[in-house]
């Protein structure tokens, strides 16, 4: 296996190897054999992998997932095998529920939660507002039509998944400096209906529709040291003391942890001290989009996968001290399936260089950012026992 010398077979058995990678997702046994021996019994082996790991420490682990896991058993059962709860990438998003028009179409959105129920998983619904990537029809409406949409949307959909998701990410990245609107906000839509109060009124419908959904206000960038990060977080944390002063119903605020090298590297204490703070505010958090992109490494996959590890460990001790840390979300497993493919194919469209962000390699097989995020789960629960 192309781990590296140091990880042991009881380890790799305890992950899940490559017998189990190279099942039934129709991944070829070839792929997973090539580097070594397969470790067998892998499936029941496991037991819980990363999320067993994470509640040793009474967090919640999870991966979010998209159709990909119902078209590839093997991922899905990795998903299943390695979470305490689960979300989706995009099929609740409005351009996925709503792409031709204001009617809605939730069958995909209901395959996904269905596959989350049936396993017994937890589910976060992903996002219900969000002013990036409007569907096309709607960018033609009227201000008294963009307003009507906008509750529209809340009620119905809230309603239809009342008592059967755990979970909404009721406003996505409220946040975007470049849009130089006043106080930083990102404008789009919704924006444009009702200015800032967007947020609350989002929370307070939210919350009519759907009395025992946790509601979370989910944000980008909070961990870059450059003038995004530096412009978010403030901004952010004014957000939320307001919204919570005004008794706007915020349960928690996410904080999705995309962490990307190239601007500006990260300052990990101050990014603890920011979740002290927001905690401090009566929200729970979670960090709900967590992967590691190796776009601006350099040298061999196993270099690149090293040095990923390393970010996911050095990330994840840092936020483990904070107590009111509750959930962490992969944003995906492996790296078949990783938003990196789309990223990298649009700087390229022969992208000779595939993203290895994720646990999980493009065969299923664990990665050294696997066993760097089990230790980091391992590490903060003997520093809480
Ligand atoms: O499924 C179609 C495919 O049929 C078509 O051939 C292809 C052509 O572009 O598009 C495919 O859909 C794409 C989809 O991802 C699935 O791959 C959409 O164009 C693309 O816009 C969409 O991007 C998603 C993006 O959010 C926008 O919704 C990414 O998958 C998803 O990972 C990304 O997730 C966001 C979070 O919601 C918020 N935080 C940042 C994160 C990463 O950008």
């Amino acid at each position: 296996m192309r781990l590296g010398g140091t990880i042991g077979r009881r380890r790799l058995l305890a992950a899940g190897g490559a017998a189990f990678a190279a099942g039934a997702a129709g991944l070829s046994t070839a792929d997973a054999a090539r580097d070594g021996p397969a470790p067998g019994g892998a499936v029941a082996a496991a037991g819980g992998g990363l999320a067993r790991a994470a509640a040793r420490c009474g967090v919640l682990f999870g991966s979010a997932f998209d159709t990909e896991a119902l078209d590839h058993p093997a991922y899905g059962e990795l998903i299943r095998q390695n979470s305490a709860h689960t979300g989706n990438l995009n099929s609740f998003k409005y351009d996925w529920l709503r792409s031709k028009g204001p009617s809605a179409d939730f069958a995909g959105a209901e395959r996904l939660l269905a596959f989350a129920t049936e396993r017994g998983l937890p589910f976060t619904a992903a996002v219900l507002v969000w002013n990036d990537y409007p569907p096309a029809w709607l960018k033609s409406k009227s201000l008294a039509e963009l307003r009507y949409l906008f509750d529209a949307h809340i009620d119905e959909t809230m309603q239809r998944f009342a008592g059967r998701v755990a979970a909404w990410v009721v406003v996505n990245e409220p946040f975007a400096p470049w849009d130089r609107e006043p106080g930083g906000w990102r404008t789009g839509p919704w924006y444009t209906a009702f200015g800032p109060d967007y947020v609350a009124r989002a929370f307070r419908r939210a919350r009519a529709a759907d009395g025992r959904a946790r509601l979370i206000l989910n944000e980008a960038f909070c961990e870059r040291r450059d003038l995004v990060g530096a412009a978010v977080r403030p901004a952010l944390l004014a957000l939320v003391e307001r919204i919570k002063h005004a008794g706007v119903p915020l349960d928690t605020v996410g904080l999705q942890g995309h962490l990307q090298l190239q601007h500006g590297g990260f300052d990990h204490a101050d990014y603890a001290d920011l979740m002290r703070r927001l905690a401090a505010e009566g929200v729970d958090i979670e960090i709900t989009e967590l992967d590691v992109d190796d776009s601006a490494m350099k040298g061999t996959a196993d270099r690149r996968d090293a040095e990923v590890a390393r970010h996911y460990e050095e990330f994840l001790a840092a936020v483990l001290q904070v107590p009111q840390l509750r959930g962490v979300t992969t944003w995906g497993l492996s790296d078949r399936f990783t938003w990196y493919h789309e990223v990298a194919a649009k700087e390229s469209p022969l992208y000779p260089r595939k993203p290895r962000p994720l646990p999980f390699d493009e065969a299923l097989r664990p990665k050294p950012a696997y066993f760097a995020i089990e230790r980091a789960f391992l590490a903060a629960a003997r520093r809480r026992r």
